[in-house]
């Protein structure tokens, strides 16, 4: 297990003071994550508090920042902690998950692989009195008892009307548009789709667009994405738009298309503004992505967190009905945001990529066209 630090800093402070604390005062320091942290403690004693990650392949963004926001709140929490990556395997994640609740985590926080083996571990925890949050990936039918997230149908609404927006800029007719939907066994896939078909299905209706070959890429799997596309490309030469789920996805589009030189020529779509996908918009190769502060929403799954391992109910802003169950499920949903080659600079002032990462070799002269200081 991991030790976390413990930080009276102000962001300890703040977190502390803005919870609501309904469990009673607690002597009981033991669980601190230093003999010298506790005796410092602003406030009573945190249970350790477990995080799985679902893979490092699927996007950049579970390890590069998923990890790290997590970890900064919970050392300026002062909490114990434990952040794993299943890496995409199953059974690994409910072993990882036994082996934290008997090494004493009190809070498990999951990004599921799927809602069925999600459900098993969510299930399987709650039974053992450990406090339960989904994190970023809503398991169906699940029992977590907080969701912390993004509205992802708003994603999908951005990545649709990006799309037509670029394909406008291009003077589009009649374009043929290919869709490359996120893993079948993932919620949020389900929802980025409701949001970009609510955009494109009117069109496709209309005839204004012509709905070509749509399918979903299995666990993300952005090698798969690159054959499932190459089939499509194949069977469908004309094809004058990428509705690419996510950034991995895009780019496994847009080799593709590289390959018969239509690479910008085809907008493609994306989503986590990777420093990949940030890149490939600045060199024109795709149209959009979605930057969804992962700062934010893991500070918010933090302070849930810590509030529950220090025995507090925390109340969350808004509540999402769980599809399968009927459930409401209480949640925290934030906003995204489309980015563009106008607005990769707003990434990079958020401070999620930076200007040295991003505006490597040719990338220097497009980031300094893009305003990137
Ligand atoms: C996340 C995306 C991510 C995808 C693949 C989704 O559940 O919301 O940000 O790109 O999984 O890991």
């Amino acid at each position: 297990m991991r030790k976390g630090i413990l930080s009276i800093g102000a962001a300890a402070a703040a977190l502390t003071l803005s919870l609501t604390a309904c469990g009673g005062e607690s002597g009981d320091t033991s669980a601190q994550s230093t003999d010298a942290a506790a005796s410092a403690a602003p406030s009573k004693a945190a249970g350790k508090i477990g995080v799985i990650l679902p893979d490092s392949k699927s996007s950049a963004r579970w390890e590069t920042a998923d990890r790290k926001y997590l970890q900064e709140a919970f050392e300026a929490a002062g909490v114990e902690y434990d952040i794993q990556n299943a890496q995409g395997d199953k059974n690994q994640f409910q072993t990882i998950a036994d082996q934290m609740i008997t090494n004493g985590a009190t809070v498990l926080m999951i990004v599921n692989l799927d809602s069925g083996t999600g459900k098993a571990v969510l299930d399987k925890a709650k039974s053992q009195g450990v406090a339960t949050i989904d994190y970023d990936r809503l398991t169906l039918g699940g029992s977590a008892a907080y969701y912390v997230s993004f509205d992802n149908t708003q994603v999908g609404t951005l990545q649709g009307e990006g799309l037509v927006k670029c394909l406008t800029d291009k003077k589009a007719d009649k374009p043929i548009i290919a869709e490359l939907n996120g893993s079948p066994t993932d919620n949020n896939a389900t929802l980025f789709k409701n949001g970009y078909d609510g955009v494109l299905q009117p069109k496709y209706d209309s005839g204004e667009y012509v709905k070509g070959p749509d399918q979903s890429v299995p666990d993300w799997d952005n090698a798969q994405a690159g054959t499932i596309f190459e089939q499509m490309l194949t069977q469908e030469p004309k094809i004058a738009g990428v509705l690419a789920a996510n950034d991995g996805l895009g780019n496994a589009a847009i080799a593709v298309l590289k390959k018969q030189k239509l690479n910008g020529k085809v907008p493609v779509t994306g989503q986590d503004a990777t420093v990949q996908g940030l890149q490939n918009i600045l060199a024109g190769d795709q149209c959009m992505t979605v930057y969804k502060a992962i700062k934010k929403e893991a500070d918010a799954a933090a302070q849930l967190a810590v509030a529950l391992a220090k025995g507090e109910q925390p109340t969350a802003s808004g509540s999402v009905k769980d599809s399968e169950s009927g459930r409401d499920v209480p949640s925290v949903l934030l906003e995204p945001q489309a980015i563009f080659f106008d607005s990769v600079k707003d990434v990079v002032a958020d401070g999620y990529v930076s200007k040295d990462e991003l505006c490597v070799d040719e990338f220097a002269a497009k980031c300094t066209e893009a305003g990137i200081s």
